[in-house]
């Protein structure tokens, strides 16, 4: 069966470049039908587009409640009948509206090597602790980076190594984590 893949993203979209490239190319069982975003002027807008990928633009603050929110993109999925969410720097913790519906069914990358520094400005705080770095796929659960651990990967890293360039080999070990775990569950392991 194909699976239908939507991607939640609000940044640069570098992760939806590369698992959508990916996907396109490598997947003949899964195809990525939309792409979630809601900063109507992110990059990663622009990148869809010339993927040709359907983007839905949404503003929580246009909205109630987060449940209104959640219940509008609930409602693109449903109708865009997506099996399995990825989210790839999407910024918001996902309620309970779309988990009751997809939880088991939506993963997360996180730059650091969970439990360790879950929320925002994993990458840096990491390094300004000269911790060890890495990156973690897991699933999604009503916490903040808590859900079960899939697959990590740390970095090697020298204290005197340039924090811009080691962003960059964080940024390709993400790409390349994440689309061994698409891989993965698409062979349904
Ligand atoms: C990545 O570092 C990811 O781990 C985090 O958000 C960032 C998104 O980067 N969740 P990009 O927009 O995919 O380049």
């Amino acid at each position: 069966m194909n699976k239908k893949i939507a991607i939640f993203a609000s940044g640069t979209g570098s992760n939806f470049n590369a698992l959508t490239k990916h996907i396109q190319k490598n997947c003949n069982n899964a195809e990525v039908v939309c792409l979630i975003c809601d900063k109507p002027k992110a990059p990663v807008i622009d990148k869809a587009y010339k993927l040709g990928i359907d983007t839905f633009v949404i503003s929580l603050k246009n909205y109630d409640s987060k449940e209104q929110y959640e219940q509008t993109i609930l409602n693109y999925l449903v109708d865009k009948k997506v099996d399995l969410i990825l989210l790839a720097g999407y910024l918001k913790i996902i309620g309970h509206t779309i988990l009751n519906k997809y939880q088991g069914r939506i993963i997360n990358i996180h730059p650091s090597l969970l439990p360790n520094y879950p929320g925002l400005h994993a990458m840096e705080r990491s390094f300004n602790d000269l911790a060890d770095m890495g990156v973690t796929v897991h699933y999604v659960d009503e916490g903040l980076d808590t859900g079960s651990i899939i697959k990590q990967a740390k970095i090697n890293y020298d204290k005197n190594e340039n924090f811009d360039d080691i962003e960059i080999r964080m940024h390709e070990l993400e790409h390349q984590l994440y689309i061994e775990v698409v891989n993965d569950i698409l062979k349904g392991e």
